[in-house]
């Protein structure tokens, strides 16, 4: 397998990739349960976050630490890191590039990570680059998948949502693009519909797609219910559309009554009130043992990067 170095979009992996990225998570599985490994000793990471993160953030943080690797930080970097000054990325990057063997990075645009990655001397994991892409994400969102239902060839996903601005959603949709037999049906109000590059991209894979407005028909067709929240954030100053748009679709016991029994709920997280807290005990909601998986996933990637 060649070796990883940057990691700025779901589409960069293929299936090959993927298979050997999965394998050394499900060792990572291991490694955390027998308290870690020094593989990382004297590596260090930096961690550059424009925009607010709990998962992505410490699950990094935590993965390095597992892997015997020292962290540097800067939260909040658009108030409290030279950004603040007029620094420009590109500069920040030159800068942390001579601190770090790595660096991992949340930016508050689209394209970020591409232009981090186009300065940089070590290899840029994109954790988040505006309403564009969370590859990372995307990939301990597949290995769940894997994990949960068997399989990811001839899988039905419902994406839910909001897929405007939704990159962890528009990741997802790149890499399922890599399996056999994948339908994607999306489900969101009008104002975040699915973007047409993602669907171009689709129909150029040959990916099946619907879009759908009724969520309790789709339910029982699925395996996996991808559930997202509307991004109060990306809406600026437009509070009543934000307020027209949330709501519309909501996971609650009457829609887990219609899902299949081997079926899971899915959602990147953080939510707000799009999934009811009633479904947290059902057995097939899948998202804080989905979150927990970022740790394994993240610690592969971090070895294969270092070590490529
Ligand atoms: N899923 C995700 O990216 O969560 P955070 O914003 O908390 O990192």
């Amino acid at each position: 397998m060649d070796g990883l170095y940057h990691i700025i979009e779901a589409q960069q992996f293929s299936r090959e990739v993927m298979k050997g990225i999965f394998g050394l998570t499900r060792e990572m599985e291991q490694v955390v349960s027998r308290y870690g490994s020094n593989i990382l000793n004297r590596r260090i990471m930096a961690t550059l976050f424009y925009e607010p993160s709990t998962r992505t953030r410490l699950s990094f943080e935590a993965s390095m630490y597992r892997l015997g690797g020292q962290v540097i930080t800067t939260e909040s970097a658009r108030e409290f890191s030279s950004a603040a000054k007029g620094e420009t990325l590109e500069d920040t990057i030159r800068i942390v590039e001579g601190y770090a063997d790595v660096i991992v990075l949340r930016h508050y645009e689209s394209g970020s990570a591409r232009r981090a990655a186009d300065v940089a001397a070590v290899p840029i994991l994109n954790a988040g680059d505006g309403p564009g892409q969370h590859p990372t994400q995307a990939l301990l969102d597949v290995y769940t998948i894997q994990k949960e239902i068997g399989r990811l060839d001839g899988i039905r996903v419902a994406l839910v949502g909001d897929l405007a601005n939704g990159r962890t959603a528009r990741s997802l949709a790149y890499l399922l693009t890599k399996y056999e037999d994948v339908k994607l049906y999306f489900i969101a109000p009008d104002m975040v519909r699915m973007k047409d590059d993602i669907k171009a991209y689709l129909a150029e894979h040959g990916v099946a797609f619907v879009e759908e407005e009724d969520l309790m028909k789709i339910m029982p067709e699925v395996d996996v219910v991808y559930q997202t929240r509307i991004q109060r954030e990306r809406f600026g100053d437009r509070i009543a559309d934000y307020e027209k748009v949330r709501g519309k679709y909501i996971i609650d016991p009457a829609a887990m009554a219609v899902l299949s029994d081997k079926a899971i709920v899915m959602h990147p997280l953080p939510r707000v009130d799009e999934i009811d807290q009633a479904v947290d005990k059902d057995p097939r909601a899948a998202y804080f043992r989905q979150a927990h998986n970022g740790v394994y996933i993240r610690m592969a990637l971090l070895q294969m990067v270092l070590e490529a």
